[in-house]
């Protein structure tokens, strides 16, 4: 094995993703999956990864720090993937704790394991590189124009966010203070295969597929920069095979949306795909205005003219192309869908893996 690559939250979304893809395109990496699996961590997104060299899963909690550090040392970890985070900002404003446990404690404690495996003579290994998965939401929200770039002032507004941002300082300071060899990814709004349908695009198509109201907060003119995940795994690939330490790098999909606009743009294409409502009606009319958001940022746009300067990087999916492929996963995965919806992924998991870790 070329690399032993530690990939935190890797039964969520977006690490279940890179997982797939760093399985696929570097046989000859070790990957070591630590989950606690959350209600966000769902083995089945991993189906058809088998325990072997290549590949590890283990049931822990980043926040576990002597664990942490024994995992570490056990498997010589050259490589972190750090994803593992509360990452839902409307559970942040109604119940901070976790996010301030998973975020800052849980991204402490893998710091700090690092430094101890990393620093001093012992350290034989490859040259070690820890990868700190963050949001464009650090940055706060933007007028009608501009953009953020990577040296836009920190100023986050959500639970969320602030708990975000404060593992970015910890994870910058310990490259300054210790030479961590830290880098560290701010990217904006994911779509793809295997999210969790509490965010808006899952959510969305769900309820739409089945004749449900879509809610929409506030006036619906938010903006988000969309991403589609196998582009914001690349991303992270090259950080991390090609990035400097210390170095951040923003990453986005140059895809500014309203969400009203993306909302419509699911119902339009499940129109297309499945044919009207019951009595002919077009799913835009499930369109429901709700109470906004508590603190909602107005618009997010990325600049990532550094990522693409430094290391070539440009995202590949358009939104129009994206979304129509992301609709045609979640229609071709139904039992995947329904087993989230219905809360039946949580009963596999407990089988396979007995009581929630405290
Ligand atoms: P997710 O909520 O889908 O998955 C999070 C994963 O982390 C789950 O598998 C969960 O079980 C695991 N986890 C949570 N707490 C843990 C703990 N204490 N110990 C071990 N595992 C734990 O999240 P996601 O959307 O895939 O986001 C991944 C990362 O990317 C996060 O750090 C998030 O802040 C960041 N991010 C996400 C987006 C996005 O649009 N989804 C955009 C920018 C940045
Ligand atoms: O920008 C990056 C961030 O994107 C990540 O750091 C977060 O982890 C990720 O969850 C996402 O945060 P958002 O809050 O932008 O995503 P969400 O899908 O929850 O909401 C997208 C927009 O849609 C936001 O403006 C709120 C709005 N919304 C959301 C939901 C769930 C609605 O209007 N209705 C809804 O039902």
């Amino acid at each position: 094995m070329t690399r032993t690559i530690l990939v935190t939250g890797g039964c969520g979304f977006i690490g279940a993703n890179f997982v797939r893809l760093i399985h696929a395109e570097r046989p000859d990496w070790r990957i070591v999956n630590v989950d606690k699996l959350t209600y966000a961590g769902n083995p089945h997104n991993l189906d058809g990864i088998e325990e072997g060299h290549n590949y590890r899963f283990v049931h822990d909690d980043i926040c576990h720090g002597e664990a942490m550090w024994r995992l570490f040392h056990e498997e010589k970890v050259d490589t972190v993937a750090h994803f593992a985070a509360e990452s839902h900002v409307d559970r942040s404003i109604t119940g901070p704790t976790a996010f301030i446990e998973t975020n800052i404690v849980g991204t402490f404690s893998l710091l700090e394991a690092a430094r101890a495996l990393w620093q001093g003579d012992a350290w034989q290994g490859n040259p070690p590189c820890f990868l700190h998965v963050s949001t464009d939401e650090v940055y706060g929200s933007l007028g009608d124009s501009g953009y953020f770039t990577e040296t836009t002032a920190y100023s986050p507004r959500s639970p969320y966010s602030a708990s975000k941002a404060s593992s970015d300082h910890l994870a910058r300071a310990y490259f300054h203070t210790y030479g961590l060899p830290v880098r560290i990814t701010n990217c904006s709004n994911n779509y793809g295969p295997y999210q969790f349908p509490e965010k808006l695009i899952p959510l969305t198509f769900n309820n739409a597929l089945h004749g449900k109201p879509l809610p929409v907060y506030g006036d619906g003119k938010n903006i988000r920069d969309w991403l589609h995940v196998e582009d914001h795994c690349r991303a992270i690939l090259l950080v991390i095979e090609q990035g400097k330490n210390g170095g951040s790098y923003n990453i986005g999909g140059h895809n500014e949306k309203e969400n009203i606009e993306v909302v419509t743009t699911i119902c339009d294409i499940l129109d297309e795909k499945r044919g009207l409502l019951p009595g002919g009606r077009p799913r835009h009319e499930l369109i429901t205005f709700v109470k906004d958001r508590l603190g909602h940022d107005r618009r997010y746009a990325i600049d990532a003219t550094k990522i693409a300067g430094e290391l070539g990087w440009r995202p590949e999916m358009t939104f129009e192309k994206g979304i129509a492929a992301t609709i045609d996963w979640y229609l071709a995965n139904s039992a995947w869908v329904n087993a989230v919806v219905d809360g039946s992924y949580q009963k596999y998991y407990a089988e396979m893996y007995g009581q929630a870790l405290a």
